[in-house]
């Protein structure tokens, strides 16, 4: 399972950058506003650091604007993958773009209909938002599981990108299925490393490690 982050925040990418664990970058316009910097400079700038794919969304919504956008934005870098929102201008831009051999994230995905047409127009990314879906009071994880079942079924190349992921669960669930990746926040990507009895058996080996007296270097 490939691990994205799910943030702006240069300074997270490169601490988690540093851990080896991190596959790509998602950001969306939120996050690009949260940032407080310029869109393309940040883009540009995590491109440098995280070598996977890095989505940068478009903001237009009627085809021909997010191809003009599209256009200006992978050119920032080869492993920009433009992101379009599950719109009927979304995926035809996504089926124009992913021709060319451009990655395409499709974002803001909230049903198995609509996964099973972004994978029909060819994009590389699906982006079902599991937290958001937990919000209303449905279950994000069944729609994970009947993403991956529809594209296991007819051998669809697009990825199950697991997105508004909250906390391990969700996570571990979407693994257990078999998704391709999930994005993290930060702290939820940190938090996957915590268990009590870690930090107690530590404790206690470096308690036992002092008694010996001895030093490895
Ligand atoms: C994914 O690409 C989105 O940026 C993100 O996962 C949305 O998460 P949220 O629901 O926590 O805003």
């Amino acid at each position: 399972m490939k691990f994205f982050i799910d943030t702006a925040d240069l300074t997270e990418i490169r601490s988690l950058a540093s851990s080896g664990l991190l596959d790509g970058v998602t950001t969306n316009p939120s996050l690009i506003a949260k940032s407080g910097r310029k869109f393309a400079d940040v883009i540009a700038e995590i491109c440098e650091i995280v070598p996977g794919p890095v989505s940068a969304e478009v903001a237009g919504t009627v085809y021909d604007q997010m191809m003009a956008e599209a256009q200006v934005l992978r050119k920032i870098a080869k492993n920009v993958t433009i992101k379009v929102p599950l719109t009927p201008d979304g995926l035809r831009a996504c089926r124009h773009l992913s021709n060319d051999g451009t990655m395409v994230n499709v974002t803001l995905c909230f049903s198995a209909a609509q996964a099973l047409l972004a994978a029909k127009s060819g994009a590389s990314f699906i982006s079902p938002f599991v937290g958001r879906v937990d919000d209303i009071g449905w279950n994000g994880m069944d729609l994970i599981a009947d993403i991956v079942q529809i594209y296991n079924n007819y051998d669809f190349r697009t990825e199950v990108l697991v997105a508004s992921v909250r906390n391990p669960i969700h996570v571990i669930e979407a693994a257990k299925m078999g998704a391709h990746v999930a994005t993290l926040p930060p702290a939820v990507l940190r938090s996957l490393f915590s268990h009590p009895l870690t930090d107690k058996g530590l404790a206690a080996f470096l308690a036992d490690w002092a008694k010996t007296g001895q030093s490895i270097v």
